[in-house]
C-alpha cells in the first residue's frame, strides 16, 4: 500500500519528531494535541529545531520552509479522516491509547493503517479497540526522533504480514534501519536497556561504587556515550518506573523489579533533569 498522508497524534517529544522526519522524507503531515497552546508550543519546539540545523549549516533555509510547508497542526481528529497512515504519540496510558485509536478507527479510512509508538504497553490491546487490528502494528521510535536510526516495527499476533510490510517500507523511507519485535514489553531495546539501568541503580544502592565512577566504567570500558545513572535521569525516573513495573507485571521476573532506591526517589519527585535533581543535580 503506497503511503501519502501521515497523521500523527500529539505533538509532544516524540510526536514532534515523528511529523517532522515523515515531512522530511517528504509525506503530507497532519499531527494534533488536545488544545491550541500544546500544539503551538510541539510546532514551535520541531521549527526552532530545524532553524538549528539550518543556523548550523546542516539543512538548507528552503528545506526548512518547505518541511513546515507539509505539515498542518490541528486539535481535531477529524483531520486524520483522509491519512493512510496514522501514528499514535499520547501520553503513555492504556484507556487512553485504546480510545485514540477507536476513535481513528471510525474516522480514518478503510485502508489506513494505525501505529503506536508506546514503549510497554499492549499493542494487542489497543489493536481490538478497533475494527481493523490487522492493521495496527508499533512503530516504536527512539528520543531524539531525528537524530537515532532505529525504529522497532512491531507486530501483534493479528497484524497482518502487508501491515508490517508497509510499516519496514514507510520505516526506511524516513531513514530509518528497521528491527522485528513481538507485541511484548519493551520489545528489544528497552527489555535489554531496562535491567541494564536498573542493574547500576542496585549497584549504587548496595554501595559496590560510586555514581561517577559507575556512569564511567560503562562510559570508557563498554564506549557508551552515557553512563547508566546520567541516561536514568534522561529518561526521567517516573517513565523508568512506569515501564519497569509493565515489565515486571508482565515477566514477574527479579530483574525487572524497581529498587528501592528507585522508588523513593520518584516518591521524593526527584525525576531526573525535568526536575533539576535526580543522580546528578541539574540548574
Ligand atoms: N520520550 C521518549 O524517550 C520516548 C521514546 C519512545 C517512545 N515513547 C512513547 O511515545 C509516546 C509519547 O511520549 P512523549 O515522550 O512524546 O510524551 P509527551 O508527554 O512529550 O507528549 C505526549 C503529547 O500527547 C498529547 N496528547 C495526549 N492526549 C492526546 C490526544 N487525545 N490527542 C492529541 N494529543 C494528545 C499531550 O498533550 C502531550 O503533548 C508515549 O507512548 C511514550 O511511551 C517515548
Amino acid at each position: 500500500m503506497e503511503i501519502k498522508k501521515v497523521g500523527v497524534v500529539g505533538c509532544g517529544v516524540m510526536g514532534a519528531g515523528i511529523a517532522q522526519v515523515s515531512a522530511q522524507a517528504g509525506y503530507q503531515v497532519t499531527v494534533s494535541e488536545i488544545n491550541e497552546m500544546l500544539l503551538n508550543k510541539g510546532l514551535s519546539a520541531l521549527s526552532n529545531g530545524l532553524t538549528k540545523a539550518v543556523d548550523k549549516g546542516k539543512l538548507a533555509q528552503k528545506d526548512k520552509d518547505a518541511i513546515l510547508g507539509r505539515i498542518k497542526g490541528t486539535t481535531s481528529v477529524k483531520d486524520f479522516s483522509d491519512c493512510d497512515l496514522v501514528i499514535e504519540a499520547a501520553i503513555e496510558n492504556i484507556e487512553l491509547k485504546k480510545k485514540i485509536m477507536a476513535e481513528l478507527d471510525r474516522i480514518c479510512p478503510g485502508h489506513a493503517i494505525l501505529a503506536t509508538n508506546t514503549s510497554c504497553l499492549s499493542i494487542t490491546d489497543m489493536a481490538m479497540a478497533t475494527a481493523r487490528p490487522d492493521r495496527v502494528l508499533g512503530l516504536h521510535f527512539f528520543n531524539p526522533v531525528p537524530l537515532m536510526p532505529l525504529l522497532e516495527v512491531v507486530k501483534t499476533i493479528v497484524t497482518s504480514e502487508d501491515t508490517i510490510k508497509t510499516g519496514k517500507a514507510f520505516g526506511e523511507s524516513l531513514g530509518k534501519t528497521v528491527v522485528f519485535a513481538k507485541d511484548t514489553p519493551g520489545f528489544i531495546v528497552n527489555r535489554l536497556l531496562l535491567p541494564f539501568i536498573l542493574n547500576a541503580i542496585r549497584m549504587l544502592e548496595a554501595g559496590v561504587s560510586t555514581r561517577d565512577d559507575i556512569d564511567q566504567g560503562v562510559k570508557l570500558g563498554l564506549n557508551h556515550p552515557l553512563g547508566p545513572l546520567a541516561l536514568a535521569d534522561l529518561i526521567g525516573l517516573d517513565v523508568i518506573h512506569f515501564i519497569v513495573d509493565s515489565l515486571y507485571n508482565e515477566f514477574k521476573e527479579p530483574q525487572y523489579a524497581p529498587p528501592t532506591l528507585l522508588k523513593k526517589m520518584v516518591t521524593a519527585g526527584w525525576l531526573g533533569r525535568k526536575t533539576g535533581k535526580g543522580f546528578y543535580e541539574y540548574k
